[in-house]
């Protein structure tokens, strides 16, 4: 069958864009280093790279947080940073229990005395979502943040036990499970007083790379689009949901973030798979963030001035309003759509 994007014939191209893409973005954010406080309407010290967790982050006391991924890469260095402003707990949502407590060990000897705690999250089962989520509620009774952190990138095709396309299943619809099962939680958080309830969305400036017709709900259809495709469409259904849970729950604050390039196991599968994106990622190793530069615009979006966060649903590193791809992101017919979909196959899954 003839594929539309096959893998072998295009993705050196979609390397090669994203490599451009990635080249362009890095000389974009060392262009901002010494113009950081000219920047339009958000704050001088957080619309830059010049963002400081440790002086820009407010105090956390009280506070009750979710990263899911939290047991590598960028999300355990955004638990790192957060613990070190002292919120009243942690849960370090990770799929794979041995990775989380060697993480929770080295966060409690970088940050002693904070309280990070696990909880086990497999987001490409719907079961897992909801038996995660049923075990947060049963220990806590306020959600002040969540990060929908954890992702996979460009592996090969495959489907969740749910049936949805693996990357897909695992970004989206595992997210948008956990956000919908956690949601009367943060409701009734956001009416405390001086409360400030955020979700948070890691999407990538990779939504660039999903299927011209935007969201193939198809999943069988979706096997004839390749491996970077459908991470395109992943991330977009990222940025897609947080779009429309902000118009949809004012009472919150929801957005998504691209964090910056940063060298971590989401690069594994490409560099077993391609010698050509092997070769890419060594040579460009040089213009790759470091991982703690990598969880700023996370933590600016989950503790920055909330005026401000509210008016994107979109946002490249650091604070930089985007509203992403013109024909998708900037669709708010496609966010609907998407939300109707998504909640329907959920209800009719039996969450
Ligand atoms: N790094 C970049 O350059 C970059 C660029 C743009 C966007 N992002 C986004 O940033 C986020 C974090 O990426 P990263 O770079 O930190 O990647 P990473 O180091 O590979 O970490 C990914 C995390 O996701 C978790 N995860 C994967 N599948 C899961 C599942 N089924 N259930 C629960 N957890 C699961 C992993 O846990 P296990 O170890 O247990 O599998 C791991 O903790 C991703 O959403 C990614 O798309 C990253």
């Amino acid at each position: 069958m003839l594929r539309p994007y096959t893998d072998h014939i295009l993705a050196p191209k979609h390397i090669i864009s994203t490599l451009e893409h990635f080249q362009t973005q890095s000389k974009d954010l060392q262009k901002t280093i010494p113009s950081t406080s000219k920047t339009s309407n958000i704050s001088a010290n957080t619309n830059t790279m010049g963002f400081n967790p440790d002086k820009d982050i407010p105090s956390l006391e009280g506070k009750v947080i979710i990263v899911t991924g939290g047991n590598a890469g960028l999300g355990k260095e955004t638990v790192t940073q957060l613990a070190r402003h002292n919120p009243k707990e942690i849960f370090l949502a990770a799929r794979t229990a041995s990775k989380a407590e060697s993480a929770i060990e080295e966060i409690k000897k970088t940050v002693p005395g904070s309280n990070v705690s696990f909880l086990q999250l497999d987001l490409s089962s719907l079961e897992a979502v909801k038996k995660a989520a049923d075990e947060f509620k049963s220990r806590s009774d306020r959600l002040d943040i969540l990060i929908n952190n954890a992702g996979i990138m460009a592996v090969p095709w495959a489907k969740t036990v749910d049936g949805y396309e693996i990357q897909f299943g695992t970004c989206h619809m595992g997210h948008a499970l956990l956000t919908r099962l956690l949601m009367p939680t943060m409701l009734k958080t956001a009416e405390q007083p001086n409360s400030d309830v955020r979700v948070i969305n890691l999407s990538s400036e990779g939504h660039n790379m999903a299927p011209w017709n935007g969201i193939v709900y198809d999943q069988a259809e979706l096997e004839r689009w390749g491996t970077w495709r459908r991470y395109g469409q992943a991330k977009l259904a990222n940025i897609l949901h947080a779009r429309e849970l902000q118009r949809r729950k004012p009472s919150i604050t929801a957005t998504a973030i691209h964090p910056g390039v940063i060298m971590t196991d989401l690069y594994t599968s490409v560099n077993s798979t391609s010698f050509v994106m092997r070769m890419s990622t060594g040579i460009m190793k040089s213009i790759f963030m470091d991982v703690p530069h990598g969880a700023h615009n996370s933590l600016w979006a989950a503790t920055g001035p909330k005026g401000t966060v509210r008016t994107s649903y979109y946002w490249k590193p650091v604070g930089s309003k985007s509203g992403g791809s013109f024909w998708h992101a900037q669709k708010p017919k496609l966010a609907e759509e998407l939300w109707d979909w998504t909640e329907k196959e959920l209800e009719g899954k039996g969450y």
